[in-house]
């Protein structure tokens, strides 16, 4: 558990900002000029590592984020709702140089979606960025969208053995990697504390089609493993040991969607590792985040405000 409460922030990413342009209606989009009318849209801030921020700061967290923004009106949108959230933005910068990244999504009524993606600001942020004041600002260094912060792919372990000598904890949510090649990970593992997957991610990484078997081999690394399975909860591990979650007294969750879940949870776990709770609080803390997510649209209108500063649930 990480101490130095003196810091300014518990928490600090870099973070893959860009907005989310959500279409939904039961549309497939056809060329040949053909125009065709959706339900509804809205315009929301994109991004795990934004997502995740906002989930800790309404636990009681002190969250900041690293990034770039586009000099441009969708820069503003995101720098309007990061401030709006409460999450530190003192290191996000207003760039003429890039353009504010875009995900246009359409989605169907039956869950699935398509999506375009623009990267822009996604992936602006330059090795250069991991200065050494950072160190002293936060607890605890965050990794959310390994894959799409790719201009950091190769920074990563050094600055993560940076993180452990200035007594920062660390964790990482690799989030899906688009090329499906899962590069890279088994490197920074021995330097991460709370590794937090979900099911068909941490199989890919450990090359096994088992969840357990890979979280098992996933932990073997040294840190706490938790792998985020959907309608069925989550799984921890942690050298031998496998903490689970017993779900069956839960009512279904009401679903809008799934947005962003996976990153709820994620704010919900570290919240409470960060105080010190024991892995089976720490679990049900993430499940709760993860299922309040899913009861409306996008991933910050259904999460859980609460402050948990205290005590254990
Ligand atoms: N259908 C569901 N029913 C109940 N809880 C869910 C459901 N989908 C997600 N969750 C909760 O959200 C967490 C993260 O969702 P998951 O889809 O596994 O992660 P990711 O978004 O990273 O793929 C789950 O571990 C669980 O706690
Ligand atoms: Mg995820």
């Amino acid at each position: 558990m990480p101490r130095d409460y003196d810091k300014p922030l518990d928490v600090l990413s870099v973070a893959d900002l860009c907005v989310d342009l959500v279409l939904t209606g039961d549309v497939v989009p056809r060329f040949g000029q053909a125009e065709q009318l959706v339900d509804d849209y809205y315009l929301e801030l994109g991004g795990s590592a934004t997502i995740c921020a906002g989930q800790l700061v309404k636990l009681g967290a002190r969250a900041g984020l690293i990034g770039s923004v586009g000099a441009d009106p969708f820069g503003d949108f995101v720098s309007g709702r990061l401030a709006e959230l409460g999450v530190g933005t003192e290191r996000v910068v207003r760039s003429e140089h890039v353009r504010t990244g875009l995900g246009v999504a359409l989605a169907k009524q039956d869950g699935d979606r398509g999506i375009l993606t623009y990267s822009g600001s996604i992936d602006a942020t330059p090795p250069e960025s991991l200065t050494h004041d950072l160190l002293a600002l936060a607890r605890h260094w965050h990794i959310s969208s390994f894959f799409l912060l790719s201009s950091l792919r190769d920074s990563w372990a050094s600055w993560l053995s940076r993180c452990r000598e200035a007594g920062l904890t660390t964790s990482l949510d690799t989030n899906w990697d688009p090329a499906e090649r899962w590069d890279g990970v088994h490197e920074i593992l021995p330097l991460i504390d709370v590794f937090l997957p979900n099911a068909a991610e941490a199989c890919a990484i450990a090359g096994v089609e088992d969840v357990g078997v890979a979280g098992r081999r996933l932990a073997e690394h040294g840190g706490v493993v938790v792998v985020k399975q959907g309608a069925d909860g989550a799984a921890a591990f942690h050298g031998n040991d496998m903490t689970t979650l017993n779900l069956t007294d839960e009512e279904p969750p009401r679903i809008v969607d799934a947005i962003g879940a996976g990153d709820c949870f994620d704010a919900g776990f570290l919240r409470g590792w960060m105080l010190g709770w024991g892995v089976e609080e720490c679990l049900r803390l993430g499940n709760r985040c993860g299922r309040a997510s899913l009861g409306q649209a996008g991933g910050f209108r259904g999460q859980l405000v609460e402050d948990v500063s205290r005590s254990a649930q």
